[in-house]
């Protein structure tokens, strides 16, 4: 069961620190533009994707749940496309679903386990993303994303996987 306090704190505190945080370093960048400043140019590039992708992950995250969701659902009524896109992609449901929890479980930091679309190849892959923005393939788009909950979770990581599982919005 996830606990209704880690999902407020989560989202009133934490996801909006990231919305601020983007648009607190685009009026930076601006303001560098305005005074041709570009000593600071790193640290606010990093900074724009970090606070950028933190709100576009939280985002996915709050869609990628419902009450009435949960990993057997997708098993058992198939879901059609995407059923068959993650068997394609990774064998079988099973298969991903490990990959997918282990990627969560070991993120360092503050991170992501992601099942994304590649583009190119057309196929499923699971990235394990560092710090919001890092570790990740160009081009590839976040469809179910698993917050690897490194503040708010403490010791309890494995159990708040376990319990998106139940949540997940096929
Ligand atoms: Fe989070």
């Amino acid at each position: 069961m996830i606990s209704p306090g880690i999902i407020e704190l989560h989202h009133d505190k934490h996801h909006a620190a990231y919305v601020k945080g983007a648009n607190d370093t685009l009026d930076q960048l601006a303001e560098a533009r305005e005074k041709e400043a570009w000593g600071s140019v790193n640290g606010l590039e990093k900074n724009l994707a970090f606070h950028l992708s933190g709100h576009i992950l939280h985002s996915i995250h709050w869609h990628n749940m419902t009450g009435d969701g949960g990993g057997e659902k997708l098993e058992k009524d198939g879901v059609g496309e995407l059923a068959d896109a993650i068997a394609e992609s990774f064998g079988s449901f099973a298969g991903f679903k490990a990959q997918l929890s282990k990627a969560s479980a070991t993120t360092q930091g503050s991170g992501w386990g992601v099942l994304a679309y590649e583009p190119l190849s057309g196929r499923l892959i699971v990235e394990q993303v560092y710090d919001h923005q890092g570790n990740v393939g160009q081009g590839s788009t976040p469809i179910l994303v698993f917050d690897a909950c490194y503040l708010q979770c403490r010791n309890q990581k494995v159990d708040f996987i376990e319990a998106m599982w139940e949540v997940v919005n096929w």
